[in-house]
């Protein structure tokens, strides 16, 4: 089945929203207002699109003031996840973010960690790893997900 990459809008974030609600617990999942206030802070948030469907998203603020793009979250619907999509909207965040000469940053949650830990799938996004924070039972313990997290901070390699 044919999937786009897209830069998000913020007529998307209704539907990034829904996606939210079913890939996390209901009230962890952002407001569509809040969405729309991270959608507006850059054009580096993306969406993965399915028959007008969005399936996959990654959201990102724009720190460009401190030359750095933060990962706020990303997101595959639980039936794409395992598909490799995670890892098309990383590239084509990745690519951008290079362009500009941006550091990434993120907090990852202990499950997503190899996604970002691995150098050889960093350095073929052309960054290298800078920051590796471990943060104790920082992941949505109000929540009742209690995961170790990592700041990670990436430099453009
Ligand atoms: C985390 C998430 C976005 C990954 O998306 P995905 O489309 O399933 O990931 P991909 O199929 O593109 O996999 C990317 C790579 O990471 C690896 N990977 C993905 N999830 C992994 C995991 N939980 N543990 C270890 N490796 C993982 C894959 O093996 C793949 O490696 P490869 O390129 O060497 O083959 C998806 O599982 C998800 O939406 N999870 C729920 C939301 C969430 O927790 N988001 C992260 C917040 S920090």
């Amino acid at each position: 089945m044919i999937k786009r990459i897209v830069t998000l809008l913020p007529q998307d974030a209704p539907l990034v929203a829904q996606l939210e609600r079913e890939i996390y617990p209901l009230a962890m999942a952002d407001t569509v207002e809040d969405i729309v206030d991270t959608i507006m802070s850059t054009d580096l948030s993306r969406g993965i699109l399915s028959r007008r469907r969005i399936i996959g998203y990654l959201l990102a603020h724009d720190r460009g003031f401190s030359g750095e793009a933060y990962i706020a979250d990303i997101g595959i619907a639980k039936r794409w996840q395992g598909q490799g999509l995670c890892s098309l909207l990383l590239a084509s965040f990745f690519g951008e973010t290079k362009r500009r000469g941006l550091d990434v940053t993120l907090h990852c949650r202990s499950t997503s960690y190899p996604i970002f830990s691995n150098a050889r799938r960093t350095a073929n996004y052309g960054y290298s790893i800078a920051d590796d924070v471990l943060l104790a039972d920082w992941y949505f313990g109000e929540y009742g997900v209690h995961e170790d997290a990592h700041f990670m901070r990436l430099k453009p390699a």
